[in-house]
C-alpha cells in the first residue's frame, strides 16, 4: 500500500500557499490530462516560478515536444511517430523484437558463473540505452562511448546525486551533454547526406505533410527519447522483478507462459508505476475541479501513482493482480502527451521479465525492501540484489 497517497486522496485538490495544486484521484487526473487548458509548455512553467524542473533540460537545444503545447507538439510528435510506427509497414518497434531478445540474452549470459547479481547495474541499466542506440542508428562501435556519456547525464537528473556540494558531478554531466550533443550532430549530418534504415535518417528525411525536422529539432528529440526512455524503463524492469519475487506464483506462471508478460507488465504499470507524478503542468485559464477553483498560472501536480490505487476506479487496488479484467492505468500518462515510447517500453519489459523468469534458477531477494532512489517523480530501487542457483 501507499499510505501517503491514500492520505492525499482524502483531499482531492490539495493546495498550500505558494505550492502546486496536487491532484490524486483517478478521474480528476485523467480529465486534466485531456484538458487543453492545462499546458506542458516550459515557458509557462518557468513563468509559474518552477525553474528547478526545467533545469535538466538546459541543453542549448530548443524545447522537445514533451515541453510544448499544440500545434508545435503535434507537428514534432507526428514526424517522430511516422518513423516509430508508420501505418503502411511493420513498425520499427515490432521489427526490433528479435534484436531486443539478443540484447537481453547477452546481458543475462554476462552474469557468468556468479550466483548473485545487482539487477540494476548488471541488467536494467545497460539495457534501455543499448536499445535507444539501435533505434536511433548509433553504430555498434560507438555504443560504449555513447553509454559513457549517457550515464552521467541520467545520473545528473537524479536528486540523489544532483543536490549538495556535488558540483564536480554536475560538471561531468554538463561535459557529457556537450559531447553527446556534438556526437549526435555529426551523426545527423551523416544521415542527412546518406540516409540509412534508422530512426535518425527518417527524422531528417521525412516527406510527410509535416515535412522533416531541423537538425536542432532532431537533436532535441533524440535527447528526449534518451532521457524519457532510460530510467523509466530501468525502474519498470526493476520494480517488476521485485514485485514478481514478492508474488512468486506469477513468476512461476510467467516461466511456463511468456505470453503472460503482457498482462503482468500492464498490471505493473498500475501497481508500481515508474513515473509516480507528472509535475510539469500549469493551467492557462481558471479551472474548477470538485468545486475548487484553480487560478490561471498555477502549477499542477498529477499524482499518477495515487490515481492508479484509487478504490473508486479499481477494485482491491492494493492487490497485485495481473488477471484483473480492467487495467486502464495512468502509468504511461493519457491524452496528447501520453507516453510516446509506450510500445517500446512495453516490449522491453515483457521480454526482459519473461527471460529473467525463464533463465534464473530459483531467484531470491537478498534484501527486502531494497534501497530506493530519493526521487519523488521516478520510483525505483537503487540496487536490487538477487541470489540464484545458476542459469538455465
Ligand atoms: C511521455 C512514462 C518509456 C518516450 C511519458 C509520460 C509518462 C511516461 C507518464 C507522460 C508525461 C506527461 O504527461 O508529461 C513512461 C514509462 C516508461 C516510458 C513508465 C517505461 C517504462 C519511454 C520510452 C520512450 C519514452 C522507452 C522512448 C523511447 C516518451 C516521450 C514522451 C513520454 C517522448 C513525451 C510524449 C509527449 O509529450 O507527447 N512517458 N515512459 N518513454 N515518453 Fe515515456
Amino acid at each position: 500500500p501507499y499510505p501517503l497517497y491514500e492520505e492525499l486522496r482524502k483531499t482531492p485538490v490539495l493546495h498550500e500557499e505558494g505550492g502546486p495544486y496536487v491532484i490524486s484521484s483517478y478521474w480528476d487526473i485523467k480529465n486534466l490530462l485531456h484538458d487543453p487548458r492545462i499546458s506542458s509548455d516550459a515557458a509557462n512553467l518557468a513563468a509559474a516560478g518552477d525553474d528547478e524542473l526545467s533545469e535538466p533540460e538546459q541543453t542549448g537545444l530548443p524545447p522537445s515536444f514533451i515541453r510544448l503545447d499544440p500545434p508545435e507538439h503535434d507537428r514534432l510528435r507526428r514526424i517522430a511517430n511516422s518513423s516509430f510506427g508508420p501505418p503502411h509497414r511493420p513498425t520499427r518497434i515490432d521489427s526490433m523484437r528479435g534484436e531486443l531478445g539478443q540484447i537481453v540474452t547477452g546481458l543475462i549470459d554476462g552474469f557468468g558463473d556468479t550466483r548473485q547479481i545487482d539487477l540494476v547495474d548488471q541488467f536494467a541499466y545497460p539495457f534501455p540505452v543499448t536499445v535507444i542506440c539501435r533505434l536511433l542508428g548509433v553504430p555498434r562501435e560507438d555504443e560504449p562511448r555513447f553509454r559513457a556519456w549517457v550515464d552521467p547525464i541520467v545520473a545528473g537528473l537524479d536528486p540523489d546525486t544532483r543536490t549538495g556540494a556535488d558540483s564536480v558531478f554536475k560538471q561531468t554531466a554538463q561535459d557529457a551533454r556537450m559531447q553527446l550533443g556534438m556526437y549526435l550532430a555529426g551523426l545527423v549530418e551523416e544521415r542527412t547526406k546518406e540516409p540509412r534504415e534508422d530512426m535518425l535518417s527518417d527524422l531528417v528525411t521525412s516527406h510527410g505533410p509535416d515535412g522533416a525536422m531541423t537538425t536542432m529539432e532532431v537533436l532535441a528529440t533524440s535527447v528526449l527519447l534518451l532521457i524519457a526512455g532510460h530510467e523509466t524503463t530501468v525502474n519498470l524492469i526493476t520494480n517488476g522483478m521485485l514485485t514478481l519475487l514478492r508474488h512468486p506464483e506469477y513468476l512461476h506462471r510467467l516461466r511456463e507462459d511468456p505470453g503472460l508478460s503482457v498482462r503482468i507488465v500492464e498490471e505493473l504499470l498500475r501497481y508500481e508505476p515508474p513515473v509516480q507524478l507528472v509535475p510539469q503542468r500549469t493551467c492557462i485559464a481558471d479551472i474548477t475541479v470538485r468545486g475548487v477553483t484553480i487560478p490561471k498560472g498555477s502549477r499542477i501536480w498529477l499524482v499518477l501513482a495515487a490515481g492508479n490505487r484509487d478504490p473508486e476506479r479499481f477494485e482491491d487496488p492494493d492487490r497485485f493482480d495481473p488477471d484483473r479484467g480492467d487495467i486502464q492505468h495512468l502509468g504511461l500518462g493519457s491524452g496528447i502527451h501520453s507516453c510516446f515510447g509506450a510500445p517500446l517500453a512495453r516490449l522491453e519489459a515483457q521480454i526482459a521479465l519473461s527471460e529473467l523468469a525463464r533463465r534464473l534458477d530459483n531467484p531470491r531477494l537478498v534484501e527486502d525492501p531494497p534501497p530506493y532512489r530519493q526521487n519523488a517523480v521516478l520510483r525505483g530501487p537503487r540496487h536490487l540484489n538477487i541470489a540464484f542457483d545458476g542459469l538455465h
